[in-house]
Formats: structure tokens, sequence, C-alpha cells
């Protein structure tokens, strides 16, 4: 247990008994069980007993939360199931898979009302979900348990989202050219290209998969939760409330309540932090595309070379996985990184959050995805965004043309482009007004989670919510 979460537990075991019980049950990816368990943990803060409800495949570290209740379920999903790219077909088969083995456990955790960690029973006020679960189906008619939803999304990505199913209806989205870059009249300032769909091999169930999840779903439950604030998207929370008039709680960005990085699937390789404490400050752009996104081998070498010829130092996360039918990192010529003089470190999977807060990170050339977007605004690092497929497009063309804090990177990916746009964030002055405009959003996150500010507000009205239920 981190030191400020040992805190935070004996505090409120001072306190004497919980106030009441809260069930999460996060979807089983990374960039979804990482929102949860902070989430989870922030509740802990406040004095609600935790209960954690997960599948096997990719289980939280449950010894990393020794304060809350873990009970996890056998999902029948075969290895070959697990490992699909195909982020529709895994989603649509977790829900098939989870929902009889899900409810037997909500049931057996319901009935045996009691917290092993406080060793006393506390009465449950509701179950969070991750939106990615198709709850509804999911909840025994038998059992009134209110449900709240979690949203690890941004809010404007949600309303592309939202506004799919439509586009469907009127023959739109048939049309689709993935290069256009025609403004949406709908959702400004989006462009046709920046719509959050998702390439797989079962497009219809996609459709399907946003009208149960998006669409259906947030108008029954009891009430949404958002890692978000309100400074970065009002236009979009005003949106949001005319649309869906349900209560909304935007808290974010969570893990600035807990900044341990105890919920991460991989390891994350220490080499990171002490390769960058001998880098000068500000000179490091660091390159990760999050936990599902993958390039081909071509596009693999362009960004290495286009890393290597900026003559900047960089630390480039390459998960296994990452590059289309290879092992590793086994594509780059043959002593690539010696020849760089240890201009260039790679790693497998790094501490994200802690390199973002290091003084020698410059840059971030990301994929857009939302929790890297808010880890990167929460520290200061202005970005270059090259997004892959659903929420990231919309979160990059946020992030480059209404926050104006990165660049977009729409062109092919090659070595030449590479190299520009890395040098424009870096060393150019268009990188420092993004560096400055960035650390004034940061100032904006640190009111908005002070005494009195937007999320600290949420907050507060979350848990009187949880509290009334
Ligand atoms: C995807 C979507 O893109 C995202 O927008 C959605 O909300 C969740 O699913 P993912 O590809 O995992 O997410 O990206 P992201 O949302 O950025 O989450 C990645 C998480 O992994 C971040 O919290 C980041 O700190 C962590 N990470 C990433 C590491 O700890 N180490 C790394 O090397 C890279």
């Amino acid at each position: 247990m981190e030191s400020h979460q040992r805190e935070s537990h004996l505090q409120h075991t001072k306190l004497g008994r919980r106030r009441c019980r809260v069930i999460l049950f996060p979807f089983p990816l990374q960039g979804h069980i990482n929102p949860m368990l902070q989430l989870a943990s922030i509740l802990y803060s406040r004095g609600i007993s935790i209960t954690i409800i997960h599948t096997k495949f990719n289980s939280p570290n449950s010894s990393n939360y020794p304060h809350f209740n873990f009970f996890s379920f056998q999902d029948g999903l075969s290895e070959i199931e697990a490992s699909t790219a195909d982020v529709v077909s895994l989603t649509s088969l977790l829900n098939i898979k989870f929902l009889v083995p899900f409810q037997d456990c909500l049931v057996k955790v319901l009935s045996n009302n009691v917290d092993h960690q406080e060793n006393s029973d506390s009465s449950t006020g509701c179950l969070i979900v991750d939106a990615a679960w198709n709850i509804t189906q999911a909840i025994p008619e038998t059992c009134k348990l209110p449900w709240i939803t979690l949203r690890t999304t941004s809010v404007c990505s949600f309303l592309a989202f939202a506004a799919l199913p439509l586009l469907q209806e009127n023959g739109a989205l048939a049309m689709f050219d993935s290069k256009s870059e025609a403004l949406l009249p709908e959702l400004p300032p989006l462009r046709v290209k920046d719509l959050p769909l998702v390439k797989t091999d079962h497009p219809e169930t996609f459709v399907q998969l946003v009208s149960d999840l998006v669409v259906n779903q947030i108008k029954i439950s009891s009430g949404v939760i958002w890692n978000s604030f309100q400074a970065l998207e009002q236009d979009s929370l005003n949106k949001l409330h005319q649309d869906f008039p349900i209560p909304m709680f935007p808290i974010g960005p969570f893990h600035n309540y807990f900044t341990a990085s105890s919920s991460s699937l991989l390891s994350q390789d220490q080499t990171s932090i002490s390769w960058l404490d001998k880098q000068a400050p500000n000179s490091v752009i660091y390159v990760s595309f999050g936990s599902i996104a993958k390039v081909n081998k071509t596009e693999f070498l362009e960004i290495a070379w286009g890393l290597a010829n900026t003559n900047l130092p960089f630390l480039w996360v390459v998960r296994t996985g990452l590059v289309h039918g290879a092992e590793w990192i086994d594509p780059l010529p043959e002593r690539f990184l010696e020849k760089l003089s240890g201009r260039g470190h790679i790693v497998k999977w790094a501490p994200q959050p802690q390199v973002l807060a290091h003084s020698a990170i410059g840059g971030f050339w990301t994929h857009s995805g939302w929790n890297s977007t808010l880890e990167s605004i929460c520290e200061g690092v202005p970005m270059i965004c090259q997004p892959y497929f659903g929420d990231q497009m919309v979160n990059a063309r946020y992030v480059s043309d209404v926050w104006r804090v990165g660049f977009h990177l729409e062109r092919r990916l090659e070595r030449g482009e590479i190299e520009k746009v890395i040098r424009r964030l870096m060393v150019g002055i268009e990188g420092q007004e993004m560096r400055d405009r960035i650390v004034s959003l940061k100032e904006k996150v640190d009111v908005c989670l002070r005494q009195g500010g937007s999320s600290h507000q949420a907050l507060e009205k979350l848990i009187n919510y949880i509290m009334s239920l």
C-alpha cells in the first residue's frame, strides 16, 4: 500500500464504521481499470466501504488494495478469445459471457453483507459499473440495487458516440470517408474523419453496442460519474445536461487524488525514471500509444527513424504486441539504439504518471486515450496527437483545435513529417505557446479540485447522493 493510501485508510478506520458500501464493477482493460480503481480510492477516502467484483481475465492486483474487498468470477473466456485485437468483438463477447456469472457473484456478495476488511457489516448503497458493461440485462430482477455508470471517456467523445445511431439511420455513416476533412455540422469542431468509429469485422455489432451502451443505458442509470472537469468541458457538459437530464458528476481528473500506479496490469519499467534523471529539463519527448493500439512494421520503422532524426532525447514505450507480426523491437535495424549513444530509451511499459511528472519531459506523443490526455494536462505537458480509433479521434481534435495544447499528426506516418512535428513541439515557438496554454490549464485543474472547486463540489454531491440511495 502506498503511504498516502495507508494514511487515508488509518484515518478512516479511526473514524469508526464506514458509512455505507459501494460495489464497483470495472471493465477488464487497462484504460478502464485505472479510473475505476482510482474512483474506488477516492470513495474510500470519503468513508465508503469498497467491494470490487471483477473478471479473472485482466484481474486487478488485489494485494495493492488491502482495504478493499475483492470478489472474482470465471468469465469463461478462452486465451484465443482474450487475445483478439478487435475491441468491438471483445467487448461484445465479454458482455455475453459475463452476464450469468456476474449475476451469481452479485447475489452472493449481496447476501453476504459483511465487509471483511472493516470486520463490520454496512448496507450496500449502490453498484458503480463501467459503461462498457451492458448492465441493464445483468442486474437480476429480484435485486433492486440502484446503479451509477462510470464513463472513462471524455464528455465530448461521448456526445460524438451518442450521435452515431442517428447518423446510421439517416445513411451518413454508410458514406463515411475516413479521410474527409468536411466539418460535421451536428458536432463542431469535429470533421467527418474524427467520428469515433472502431475498425472491426462486425460493424453492425459496433453500432448496436453504441446504441445500447451509450444512448440507452445512460437514460436509465441513476447517474453518471465522469473523469473530467468543468473548466475543460463546460460546453459539452451543458449539452449533456440538455440531452440527458439525469444526475451527472464530473469529479475528475481522478488520478490527481491518487497518483499511485497500483492498478497497472503490466510491470512498469523503473529504468524510465533513472534514465530521465540524466536528461536536461524539458528536453525529452515521451512516446506511448496506450494499451490497445497497434502499428505495422513500416509505421514502426518510420516512427523509429523520425525519432532518431530529431537529434532530441526520447523515451518510447513499445508494448509487447504493439507491432503487428513482431515479437518486440526486432524490426529495428541492428544496433539502432547503440548508435544513438544513449539518446533514446525504449521500455515495454513505463510508470506513465511519474514519467509525465518528470521535469525532463518536454512533450508527449500520444494516441490520445482519455487517461493519457488527462495525465498530460495535469502535468502541463503539451502533446502530439495520433489517434487510432473510437474516442481517441475526438479527444485529438479537441486537444488540437479547442484546447490548443497539442499538434494533430494528420498526415501519413512518415519520418520527415514526424521529425518536423516533434521539432515544432519541442523547440519551436508554437510549441512554447502550447506549453504556456497547457500550464494554465493545469492551474485550472488545481482550482477545480480545491475546496469549493467544481470537481470538489461534484464529489460532495456524489457522496451525498450515494448515501441517499
Ligand atoms: C482506451 C481508450 O483509448 C481510452 O480513451 C478509453 O478511455 C479507455 O480505453 P488506452 O489505450 O488504454 O485506453 O489508453 P489510455 O486511456 O490513455 O489509458 C492508458 C493507461 O495506461 C493510462 O492510465 C497510462 O498512464 C497507463 N500507461 C500507459 C502506463 O501505466 N504505462 C505505459 O507505458 C503506458
